[in-house]
C-alpha cells in the first residue's frame, strides 16, 4: 500500500458514483441488478429498493454482514468467476450489472466477457474506476482496469460506451445492435430489457426511501393542510 492515502480517497469525494448509480437505478428500475464486488455495500442498499431482484456477488464473507435484509436480496459469496459457472447453468438474465470487483486489466476484460451474454438486449453495464487520477492508478485503489475499457471502448457493433470523465471514472455500456432501443430484437432468446417499469412489479415490497413524485407531494400537502 502506498504511503500517503490520495487527498480524493481521504476526503470520500471519488465515491460520486454511489449517489449517480442509484439515481440511475431509481429512474430505470431494472428487474435484475447485479454487483460484483459489494464491500460494505453502501451502494448496493441504496439500489435494492428499486430492482426488482438484487443479486450481490463477492469473496469476502464480510460483505454479506452489510447486506440489507429484504426479500429480493441475495448475496452469493465467491469470485465473479465461480458466480458466472452458476449463471451460465441457471440461465439468469441481467438487465443492470455493475463491475467493481478486481480492478486489474485482465480480470476487468474477463468480467465484461464473461457476464456480457448474460445481460439482456438494451442492458446496462457499468464499469467503475475507468477515469482515475494519476495519483489513483496504483493496484491499492484503482487499478489498472481502465485499460480493460480503453480496449473495450474501440468499436463494437453490439455495444455502446461512453465514460464520465470525472475522477475515478464510470463507464457506462448499453448492449445494442440497434440504436432505437424498441426496435432491438430477440437476442439469444433473450427478449430487450424494460425499463422504468412503474407499476409496481419491478419494486421490491418495502419501497420506504423513494420519495412521492411531485403530483403526489401536492397531494399529500393538500391533506395535510385539510388536517390541520
Ligand atoms: C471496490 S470494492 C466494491 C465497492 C462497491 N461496489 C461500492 O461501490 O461501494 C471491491 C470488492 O470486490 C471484492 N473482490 C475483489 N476481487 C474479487 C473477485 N475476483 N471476485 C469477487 N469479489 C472480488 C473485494 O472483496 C471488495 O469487497
Amino acid at each position: 500500500m502506498p504511503d500517503s492515502i490520495p487527498r480524493s480517497i481521504a476526503t470520500g469525494e471519488i465515491r460520486w458514483h454511489v449517489d449517480f448509480i442509484a439515481g440511475l437505478a431509481r429512474t430505470l428500475r431494472p428487474e435484475v441488478y447485479v454487483e460484483l464486488g459489494v464491500h460494505t455495500a453502501e451502494l448496493f442498499n441504496r439500489v435494492i429498493p428499486f430492482a426488482g431482484q438484487a443479486i450481490g456477488v463477492d469473496m469476502d464473507p464480510e460483505a454479506g454482514r452489510y447486506i440489507s435484509d429484504a426479500a429480493n436480496v441475495r448475496f452469493f459469496c465467491g469470485t465473479t468467476d465461480s458466480f458466472l459457472d452458476e449463471i451460465s447453468s441457471s440461465g439468469l438474465k441481467i438487465d443492470m450489472l455493475f463491475v467493481d470487483a478486481d480492478h486489474s486489466r485482465a480480470s476487468v476484460l474477463q468480467d465484461f466477457r464473461g457476464y456480457f451474454p448474460h445481460v439482456r438486449p438494451q442492458g446496462l453495464i457499468l464499469l467503475h474506476d475507468s477515469n482515475p487520477d494519476k495519483e489513483l492508478i496504483d493496484p491499492a485503489w484503482c487499478g489498472d482496469g481502465y485499460l480493460a475499457v480503453e480496449e473495450l471502448s474501440r468499436k463494437a457493433d453490439n455495444y455502446e460506451m461512453v465514460t464520465i470523465p470525472l475522477s475515478p471514472g464510470l463507464t457506462i455500456c448499453r448492449k445494442r445492435t440497434r440504436h432505437l432501443s424498441w426496435e432491438e430484437p430477440d437476442t439469444d432468446g433473450m427478449r430487450p430489457a424494460r425499463w422504468g417499469v412503474r407499476d409496481g412489479s419491478n419494486a421490491a415490497p418495502a419501497d420506504t426511501t423513494a420519495k412521492p413524485p411531485g403530483r403526489m407531494s401536492a397531494f399529500v400537502r393538500g391533506v395535510r393542510s385539510l388536517l390541520g
